[in-house]
């Protein structure tokens, strides 16, 4: 792998300086946008790689405020988040559901980055490899390691200000690399900033960084893709 990947899931918001703005004062070119879905059009006027925050297990249909595949990737996606925390919590995406969205992401040629991480119950349980496994094992029959990112990310971790440990970032993406193939790139996401990406992109186990809220903020995601 060349450069890291920087990947910057703007959630349901607005950069801080407004669309055009952020993206022409974007210098990096490992950088990939990941905004609400009415900005595609406007995001593809610029040479950057952009891509959805999820995709439809459906490929059309009567499926009101669904994003498809097919629509995702004609707006220029090259990249989807599958199985997210924030959907599989608020939205309660099945496995099922999440299986058949990674299908429909590898029908359309974009690269499916699937989501992992453990509650804080389930880490205070001591659960959090076996949790990490049974998230993996549920895709597994279908995985293509060719077209295929991994992000490790906490659920404790996703805004709240407390990044997990470079060291437990290791050991969790060690074991990820261990269960699948060691090719296979693994983000880490949860409270990244300017304060601790530096030991993050260090680490020969960390191929890149899932930023939510820091990445809102063009000044600090140029800074943080400097580093890599
Ligand atoms: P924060 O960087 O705001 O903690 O969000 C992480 C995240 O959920 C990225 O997908």
């Amino acid at each position: 792998m060349g450069k890291k990947l920087i990947v910057c899931n703007w959630k349901m918001n607005k950069p801080t300086v407004g669309v055009d703005s952020y993206i022409s004062s974007l210098k990096h070119t490992n950088v990939i946008v990941l905004p609400p879905s009415p900005y595609f059009h406007q995001l593809n006027n610029y040479p950057i790689t952009i891509g959805a925050q999820c995709i439809s297990a459906h490929t059309s249909g009567s499926y009101t405020g669904e994003l498809s595949a097919d629509i995702a990737a004609s707006a220029g996606c090259q990249y989807t988040l599958i199985g997210h925390s924030e959907r599989r919590t608020h939205w309660h995406e099945s496995r099922h559901q999440l299986s058949e969205q990674y299908q429909r992401a590898l029908e359309h040629n974009i690269t499916p980055i699937i989501c992992l991480g453990e509650t804080e119950e389930q880490r205070r349980a001591g659960e959090s490899e076996t949790v990490i496994n049974e998230q993996i094992d549920s895709f597994r029959p279908l995985i293509n390691f060719d077209q295929l990112i991994f992000a490790y990310e906490p659920v404790w971790a996703i805004g709240s200000k407390q990044a997990a440990s470079t060291d437990a970032v290791e050991h969790i993406h060690s074991l990820i690399k261990s269960q699948t193939h060691s090719n296979t790139p693994v983000l880490y996401g949860g409270s990244v900033d300017l304060t601790n990406c530096t030991d993050f992109l260090n680490s020969q186990w960390v191929d890149g960084l899932l930023i939510g809220r820091a990445s809102l903020d063009i000044n600090i995601i140029n800074q943080i893709a400097s580093l890599c």
